[in-house]
């Protein structure tokens, strides 16, 4: 468990926080969701090289029962650890408005920040941090890692580096290039290749663009997001606790997948040891159903309504005129029962966000200088 640090006010020009939310009221304000609608799709090759083409796109297949998802492990091509850059979301975003249409967008984000951001509420054991950037009336979120966070995510211990790899080793077993491959192993995993889906959508009176990771369709896929599924895994349920801890993740597992409009997320429980058990599918709409009422419950609504309060609080907090120059970046850090708290970057820190890239702020040059004209 890493708690974040409270914001150190001596290195930052102007600060301000935000109250952590109830989650034993009902929400204060409701926040209606708009149900997203694709924009565009891409793909990342083994290269990390990035084509507007559906090359990385898989097919569903059922896995075969009693899998081993620690087969493949010493095949595993492995993709570092890397900063949240948003560059291939601007990538997409500039291919969108090329193709002749210029979404009006108030905030510009990976679904993980989104996810993290509206599951905040229930969260009591990891904080996070983020960089926020204004132009043109467009709010720019990435998730900031810092070096030391980077390392300590990329030596992670073997035995926590091999769960993470039995997640990737499901969908390797559901998944196949063409949608009438006999079940089976699907090929060795290499976590460079992804298909990523790009929406629209709106919270509130805020209309966003999200980029997120799609692990595969079921049949055929037409360009909508009605085919697609997400895949996860899940330690078999055993007793009262894992019942308790499943239902926990399962508000992550919803706000995944219902930001990006995925209808249908396929579980695959497994041992301990990595064998899978048995496959169920869920609605994501039906996920805060099956919650509801229970001990440890948690609601969509509280999540989507603060959501909304710290979008507009970040807004009206970083687009007050005279409050920054351009190019400024902002840090937002989340804590855990605590709250959040804004502050604009000093020049130094705003020079290590750059981290000596061609970059304004954490935009990459090319995209800052589209965007001015
Ligand atoms: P599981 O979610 O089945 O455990 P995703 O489910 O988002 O498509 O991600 C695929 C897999 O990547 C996950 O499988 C998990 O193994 C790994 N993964 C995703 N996010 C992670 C994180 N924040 N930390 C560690 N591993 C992660
Ligand atoms: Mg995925
Ligand atoms: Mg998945």
């Amino acid at each position: 468990a890493r708690k974040v640090p409270r914001l150190d006010s001596s290195r930052v020009h102007a600060s301000c926080s935000l109250s952590y939310p109830s989650t034993s009221q009902p929400p204060t304000r409701p926040a209606p969701f708009q149900r997203p609608r694709p924009l565009i799709s891409f793909s990342y090759d083994t290269n990390r090289q990035l084509e507007f083409s559906e090359a990385a796109m898989r097919y569903y297949v059922s896995p075969p029962s009693g899998a081993d998802l620690g087969h493949g492990y010493e095949r595993w091509i492995r993709r570092p650890e890397e900063r949240g850059r948003l560059d291939g979301l601007l990538r997409a975003i500039s291919e969108i408005r090329k193709r002749g249409t210029d979404p009006v967008v108030s905030i510009v984000s990976w679904r993980g920040v989104m996810t993290k951001i509206l599951t905040a509420p229930y969260e009591d054991r990891d904080g996070w941090e983020l960089n926020v950037m204004a132009i043109r009336g467009t709010l720019y979120l990435e998730e900031f890692i810092d070096d030391a966070r980077l390392k300590e995510k990329d030596n992670m211990t073997p035995r926590h580096r091999m769960q993470t790899y039995y997640g990737y080793a499901f969908e390797s077993w559901c998944t196949a290039s063409s949608p009438d491959v006999p079940s089976g192993w699907g090929g060795d995993v290499d976590t460079n290749v992804q298909w990523c889906s790009v929406v629209k959508t709106k919270l509130g009176d805020t209309r966003m663009v999200i980029g997120g990771e799609v692990d595969c369709v079921r049949d055929r896929y037409n360009g909508h997001n009605d085919a697609m599924l997400e895949l996860k895994t899940s330690m078999a349920i055993r007793g009262h606790r894992d019942e308790m801890r499943f239902e926990k993740k399962l508000l992550k597992f919803y706000f995944q997948s219902f930001l990006l409009g995925v209808p249908e997320i396929v579980v695959g429980f497994r041992t301990p040891n990595g064998q899978l058990v048995t496959v169920q599918s869920y609605k994501t709409l039906e996920i805060p159903r099956l919650v509801r009422g229970k001990q440890d419950a948690w609601d969509p609504q509280i999540c989507l309504s603060w959501g909304d309060r710290f979008l507009t609080w970040i807004k009206s907090n970083v687009e007050q005129p005279g409050n920054a120059a351009p190019g400024s970046v902002w840090r937002v850090k989340f804590t855990p029962c605590v709250g959040v708290e804004l502050a604009l970057l000093r020049e130094e820190e705003r020079r290590e966000v750059e981290a000596g890239e061609d970059r304004v702020g954490f935009l990459p040059r090319w995209y800052y200088e589209e965007i001015q004209d």
